[in-house]
């Protein structure tokens, strides 16, 4: 029987027809269901859909293929099927992506890793999931939407409560840890006893240490991206994640007070992102970008930089000490350095970096310098002259050019 009606978007019913045209069941799953309960806006939706087929796994993964085929098409986007898991993304013009999962029974084969995936039953589906509150689904059928709820979810959003489904939870999929504490401090709910009791036990038994690295950053980079990121990260500090994770890590105090900090000025998810993995065991095997890699390692040696900073006068100079700096190390400097450098970053980040000689190559050789090195340097000399406002014009760099060129410079 239907029992609750929501409004849903648009896309969420076209792809739901396409899915009972192809004799399937359609349900929205997990947070989705969780944020219109909670009458909060959802910012990704997830489908699952059951076409019936257990056995044959071929067949549900080519109707599947078929279905993510269709939605592409109907929606004008585009989409990736991971056949392994069941699971598919859908693309829209606008960026936005839905995911298409096909409802599925998951084993762990040890802890940490990931599960092996067989077609089953939306029940199973639910089962296999994080916590009651994210254990729900809605099926929605021509005649409107039903609530599955088979572990009280419901009841435990009306409770505030984050409750794990079964005691080997955070054993069989350490990142629930991340997850438990993200989601009672983003939803201001308390993390169930018995619930809490087991964190730690896995906490303890040191499971967070199994996963691989690019698990624990992406589980870092959801937490940095929260509204309440800095709640989160003292609370995997004060539950001992972080030092689980990495055998030989220590807290340094300065990582809370800086991130405080920078929160305070507004930084971004990636600049926070950044300051932390500064404080991490970086190792090859992280899964971060070049500009994150050199910015964590810069951040750790700031020093020698600073004290140049400290002394430099001339805009030509603070322009080369800071060029080579990635730009989310200098918005961090911006919000987090003393004053003074602060002064200095800002003077590159919003003017020194623009300016440029007016005067090409091309006008040089015009002016009689051969083509060749000199060519260059020249064109530095003069990048620095403006810099340091001692030119200000395209004439006036002319003039100072002859000058140059004429004492054989
Ligand atoms: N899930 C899980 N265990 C995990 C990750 C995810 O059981 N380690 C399940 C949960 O049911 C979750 C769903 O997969 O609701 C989708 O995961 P995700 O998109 O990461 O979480 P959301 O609940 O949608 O959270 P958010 O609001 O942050 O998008």
């Amino acid at each position: 029987m239907p029992d609750i009606q929501f409004t849903l978007p648009p896309t969420i019913c076209q792809i739901s027809r396409l899915i009972w045209q192809q004799e399937g069941k359609a349900f929205l799953v997990g947070g989705p269901v969780r944020d219109l309960l909670l009458n909060l806006p959802c910012p990704d939706w997830d489908i699952a859909v059951d076409f019936g087929v257990r056995e044959n796994r071929l067949l549900v993964e080519r109707k599947m293929a078929h279905l993510l085929q269709k939605t592409a098409n109907h929606l004008k986007g585009k989409f990736v099927f991971h056949r392994q898991f069941l699971t598919g993304t859908v693309t829209l013009p606008d960026e936005k992506k839905i995911d298409i999962c096909h409802t599925r029974r998951e084993s762990y084969l040890k802890p940490a890793t990931l599960p092996r995936v067989a077609p089953a039953a939306i029940d199973d589906d639910l089962v296999r999931r994080d916590f009651t509150i994210n254990a729900l689904a809605l099926e929605l059928t021509p005649d409107g939407t039903t609530l599955i709820d088979p572990f009280q979810g419901r009841q435990d959003l009306n409770h505030r409560l984050v409750r794990i489904l079964h005691p080997k939870s955070f054993i069989d999929d350490p990142t629930r840890i991340f997850r438990a504490i993200r989601f009672a401090i983003r939803l201001d709910y308390r993390i169930e006893s018995g619930t809490l009791y087991l964190l730690r036990a896995a906490v303890k038994e040191r499971y967070p240490a199994l996963l691989t690295p690019e698990r624990i950053l992406y589980e870092l980079r959801c937490i940095l991206a929260e509204s309440a990121a800095l709640k989160m990260v003292e609370a995997l500090l004060r539950e001992n994640v972080l030092k689980s994770c990495w055998t030989h890590w220590h807290l340094d105090r300065t990582l809370l007070s800086g991130l405080k900090k920078l929160a305070r000025q507004g930084a971004t998810p990636k600049e926070l992102f950044c300051y932390l993995l500064s404080f991490l065991p970086i190792n090859e095997k992280f899964p971060i970008t070049t500009e994150e890699r050199d910015t964590a390692w810069l951040l750790r040696h700031l020093n020698p930089l600073r004290r140049r900073l400290m002394r430099a006068k001339r805009a030509s100079t603070i322009y080369h000490l800071l060029k080579p700096v990635p730009e989310t190390l200098l918005l961090i400097m911006m919000k987090l350095e003393k004053r003074a450098i602060q002064k200095k970053c800002r003077l590159f980040y919003h003017q020194l970096r623009f300016i440029k000689p007016e005067t090409s190559a091309a006008s040089l050789i015009n002016c009689g310098v051969p083509s060749g090195p000199e060519i260059g340097r020249l064109l530095r000399r003069l990048h620095n002259a403006r810099l340091d406002k001692k030119v200000h014009t395209r004439e006036e760099e002319i003039k100072l050019l002859k000058r140059w060129i004429g004492k054989g410079c």
